[in-house]
């Protein structure tokens, strides 16, 4: 009696961890705080599809986006904490973390988003993917999204139409100079309370792409874009350092294929989706675009380059080199 209680035991924890181990997939959270039709949000749903597909029953990705999870500064913390284990932060948000990549921040320095991408590909670039490594998060590739533009309720042609409004912004020094060198205010605050507050006049202005305006709706509560092409919105894709050092060595490779690939799907949508929300923009008749004149774009710049000087020692003379020479093609 004895030995079958024993044996049953045995059997019992045997079933036990085989059941256990069919049913305990590693299992990926990737958050964001975007909608699933933006770059990003397409970006994130293909890396999920390639990791499930090519890691049937052993990998599975959770996609949370617009904030539904966690929202900015709180998907950082849950990041370290091991709550989520991939995020895709635009480059603006790591200000606390590194100072380097306020290059990316500066307005006017590259000229597109082909500028960037060569930037990014180059040995400063994929070397700035490690630099936050010991602080937990580990750069795992860059993402677009595009040129900003700069909403308002009343049009912005020169820079000092921009004067002594409140322009919401993301939490970044360079941008907090940038407004602040028009003479206007800037605000840091999360993107999920964007929409509101333009709603209800807690800010008069935002910077953004023309995907995340579309698919925030921004352009209903702004009566005009200017056209403005003066920044970018780009993402570095991070993953907990200690989740993704400890992958097992069958899965690791795999899982960094699918999003070197899911890299590729997103970067090559990015331009087409904001072109297409421009017209998507256009054609609800619901905001006016303003299109600068060469000499107001030349303004624009004229009044924001001077804040380079204030960021140059803590980037590096080097970095701002490199990104201002990516923006001619070899
Ligand atoms: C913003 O806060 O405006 C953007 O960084 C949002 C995003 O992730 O594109």
């Amino acid at each position: 009696m004895r030995y079958a209680i024993a044996m049953m035991a045995v059997l019992a924890v045997g079933a036990a961890s085989g059941v256990a181990q069919a049913a305990d997939p590693i299992k990926i959270k990737f958050s964001h705080v975007v909608a699933d039709a933006t770059p990003k949000g397409k970006g994130a749903l293909e890396f999920k599809r390639l990791v499930e597909q090519r890691l049937p029953g052993k990998v599975v990705v959770e996609v949370y986006p617009n904030s539904q999870l966690f929202g900015d500064a709180k998907e950082m913390e849950a990041l370290l904490l091991g709550d989520v284990q991939i995020i895709a932060p635009s480059l603006s948000k790591f200000d606390k973390f590194t100072k380097k990549l306020q290059v990316f921040d500066l307005p006017f320095l590259f000229d597109d988003i082909s500028a960037i991408d060569r930037f990014q590909k180059g040995k400063m670039g994929q070397d700035l993917l490690s630099s936050m490594k010991s602080k937990g998060y580990t750069g795992l590739a860059y993402w677009h999204n595009g040129m900003k533009q700069l909403s308002a309720n009343k049009p912005l042609r020169a820079p000092e139409d921009a004067k002594g409004l409140k322009f919401r912004i993301q939490p970044s020094d360079v941008l907090l100079a940038q407004f602040q060198a028009l003479g206007a205010n800037p605000q840091k605050m999360a993107f999920a309370e964007v929409y509101q507050a333009l709603q209800t006049g807690t800010v008069d202005g935002q910077e953004n792409t023309w995907s995340n305006i579309y698919s925030q709706k921004f352009h209903e509560a702004q009566k005009y874009i200017s056209e403005t092409n003066h920044g970018v919105i780009d993402y570095m894709v991070v993953a907990n350092t200690k989740f993704w050092d400890g992958l097992p060595k069958d899965v690791k490779p795999v899982v960094e294929k699918a999003m070197a690939d899911a890299t590729v799907f997103a970067n090559k949508l990015a331009e087409d989706i904001n072109q297409q929300d421009k017209k998507r923009i256009i054609d609800s008749g619901k905001t006016e675009i303003v299109t600068l004149t060469k000499e107001q774009q030349l303004a624009w710049r004229k009044a924001m380059t001077p804040v380079y000087q204030k960021f140059e020692p803590d980037i590096g003379k080097d970095l701002l080199d490199a990104a201002l020479a990516s923006n001619k093609a070899s």
